[in-house]
């Protein structure tokens, strides 16, 4: 397979290890195929809009460790919901035609994807119109079925860990309810993991709707005893028979809906419902930033090697998984439009309710 030019781009939110992705396939891809790489910003927006540059091996040193990504990202970029114009006048147009101009254009022999589900919908449809295209799958929020974890969502489990630890001493000390707010999506994945490693006891996730008695008999209980609570609340947690807490709505994004606002709804009840003094901290973006983890580093960077040895042998229309511990290929049919949500009876939950966690139902 002549592997003689390169394209990648980061697409939808950032998530820490995206550069580690970047390195892993620019590397070899410079040294050991003598290709041109080229990095295309902001994600498929640069690819409607024929922005980019070829990458020099200068500009993949020393990033493993960085957040974000050298090449910048937008989730605003969905070539078949392509938004133009501003505000008064959007229009959302089709602009895969000009993808496939651009491609042709740039001479790729190949085009690596790195995102989430968007991204690697998107992809997919690329693939079907014929661009060799493979996808790198990332997210904090973890929600890729066809992969068992996602690179970025471990660095994301890391930071709010730490801030329930940070929050549970200040909760402690003024005998408070804290109520920490995590991102997440449908998905209860790091509100989950953080819950669990920060000892909150109270964890609620979209996938087990929680009754408002529930929480409010454990932080009487809690008061009673330790005297303070930690309550850990993914976005996109919801009551039995109720709805998510949608922030706004961005006609922009192939998935309008901004989720926020569950932390405040639920300080509120709380502190009404038991009169005990509740603070609410919305973890936000802190949790997208600063470097990934070891493991988070070490997956990118298997995903990236995998995705251009893929790339090498004219196999396309494919993501990176990990499967069992070892890093595979998967169709991107296969891989598209399914969520990894997490199942209530899963052993992570079951050792939470072990622990004595409340899961709010
Ligand atoms: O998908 C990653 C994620 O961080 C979600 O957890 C969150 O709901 C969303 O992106 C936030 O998006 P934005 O950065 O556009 O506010």
């Amino acid at each position: 397979m002549k592997l003689a030019r390169i394209g990648i781009l980061t697409g939808g939110g950032d998530c820490p290890g995206l550069n580690a992705v970047i390195r892993s396939v620019a590397k070899p891809a410079m040294a050991h195929f003598h290709a041109k790489v080229f990095g295309i910003q902001d994600g498929y927006e640069g690819m409607v809009e024929g922005r980019y540059r070829e990458l020099s091996p200068i500009d993949v040193l020393g990033i493993i460790n960085q957040g974000g990504t050298i090449l910048g990202t937008s989730n605003k970029g969905d070539p078949f919901h392509f938004p133009m114009g501003e505000r008064g006048n959007l229009r959302i147009v089709d602009a895969s035609d000009q993808v496939i101009e651009n491609y042709r254009n740039m001479k790729l022999d190949a085009l690596i994807a790195i995102g989430g589900d968007g991204t690697q919908i998107i992809a997919h449809k690329l693939y079907q119109m014929g661009l060799n295209v493979i996808g790198v799958p990332k997210t904090i929020d973890n929600d890729l079925d066809a992969t068992d974890i996602t690179f970025g969502h471990d660095s994301a489990r890391a930071v709010a860990t730490e801030a329930i630890d940070r929050l549970q001493t200040t909760a402690s000390a003024h005998h408070r309810v804290m109520i920490m707010e995590t991102m997440g999506r449908y998905a209860g994945w790091i509100a989950l993991g953080a819950g669990l490693a920060g000892g909150a006891d109270i964890i609620l996730i979209p996938e087990i709707p929680f009754s408002w008695d529930r929480v409010f008999e454990a932080v009487l209980k809690r008061s009673k005893g330790a005297k303070f609570s930690i309550i850990c609340v993914a976005e996109g947690a919801k009551e039995e028979g109720g709805d998510m807490s949608v922030r706004q709505m961005d006609k922009k994004r192939t998935d309008p809906v901004r989720l926020g606002g569950v932390g405040e709804l639920i300080a509120k009840r709380v502190e009404d419902e038991t009169g005990l003094e509740t603070r609410v901290t919305v973890l936000g973006h802190v949790q997208r930033g600063g470097s990934p983890t070891a493991f988070d580093r070490i997956l990118a960077t298997r995903f990236g090697a995998v995705a251009l040895q893929s790339a090498s042998r004219g196999e396309f229309g494919v993501m990176t998984s990990l499967r069992e511990n070892n890093v595979i290929t998967v169709p991107l049919q296969d891989a598209v439009g399914r969520q990894r949500l997490v199942p209530p009876d899963s052993q992570l939950v079951f050792a939470a309710r072990a622990v004595g966690t409340c899961l709010g139902d």
